[in-house]
């Protein structure tokens, strides 16, 4: 199973977003991820969907748009018209958590739903089918640069072998806390999609801290007891 890198440009300098996202797609990154926070569900207020039509201009990167926001069916279509490609919400904010996936198909866009650390897998398992990713936090959503909250790795094992068993298509990303050293444990537990923030856009050198989170491919079986790394 290769793994993808979604640089969070939340860590980026934002006074220069076309720059820093060429910087971490030139060292190798296929996804950009965006954290879109509205001051509501989460204390901080970030990047609205003007700001990703602007950006899309200048790449062709997959645009992973994370909505920490309430109402998120609000927030559906200006986010597509503006160039996303993925668009995930967190279940903890929709009360029709199905309906909304379907708006976020309908507008064009792959969908992806995401939950906190404090919230359990049941709340997402009758969604699996419907998504193209899960997303785990593994910090509590709202800022850049916190630690990795160790106790997600079961959750992240066990939604792995949910997934599994459903014989479904849906890839697990995890974001929060992900340096060299966290990724290692999220891939092992069935993590694709690895988002880094402050471990990319605050290393020296960013295709080495890319390569690094990315680590050794994993081949990965049918039963996560059987699953190695390449030498
Ligand atoms: C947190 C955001 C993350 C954040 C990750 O609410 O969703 O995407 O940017 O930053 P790091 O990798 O520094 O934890
Ligand atoms: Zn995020």
């Amino acid at each position: 199973m290769s793994t993808i890198v979604a640089p969070s440009i939340l860590s980026a300098d934002f006074a220069h977003l076309a720059d820093e996202i060429k910087k971490v797609t030139d060292a190798g990154a296929e996804y950009i991820h965006i954290d879109v926070m509205d001051g509501t569900f989460v204390p901080e207020i970030t990047i609205g969907a003007p700001v990703v039509r602007s950006l899309r201009k200048f790449s062709d990167a997959v645009f992973d748009v994370h909505l920490m926001v309430e109402h998120p069916e609000t927030q559906i279509k200006s986010f597509a018209e503006a160039g996303a490609d993925i668009i995930t919400f967190h279940v903890e904010t929709a009360r029709h958590p199905h309906r909304v996936i379907q708006q976020i198909h309908e507008s064009g866009c792959k969908a992806g739903v995401a939950l906190n650390p404090g919230t359990s897998l049941s709340m997402i398992e009758e969604l699996l089918e419907d998504v193209e990713m899960a997303l785990v936090m593994t910090v509590n959503p709202g800022y850049a640069g916190q630690k990795f909250i160790e106790s997600q790795l079961g959750k992240i094992h066990m939604l792995y072998h949910m997934i599994d068993e459903m014989e479904t298509e849906c890839d697990i990303e995890v974001d929060g806390g992900i340096n060299a050293k966290t990724s290692v444990l999220v891939r092992e537990s069935g993590a694709k999609i690895l988002v880094a923030g402050s471990a990319i856009y605050g290393a020296p050198d960013v295709a080495r801290a890319i390569k690094d989170i990315r680590g050794k491919e994993l081949h990965r079986h049918r039963h996560y007891e059987d699953d190695e790394e390449e030498d």
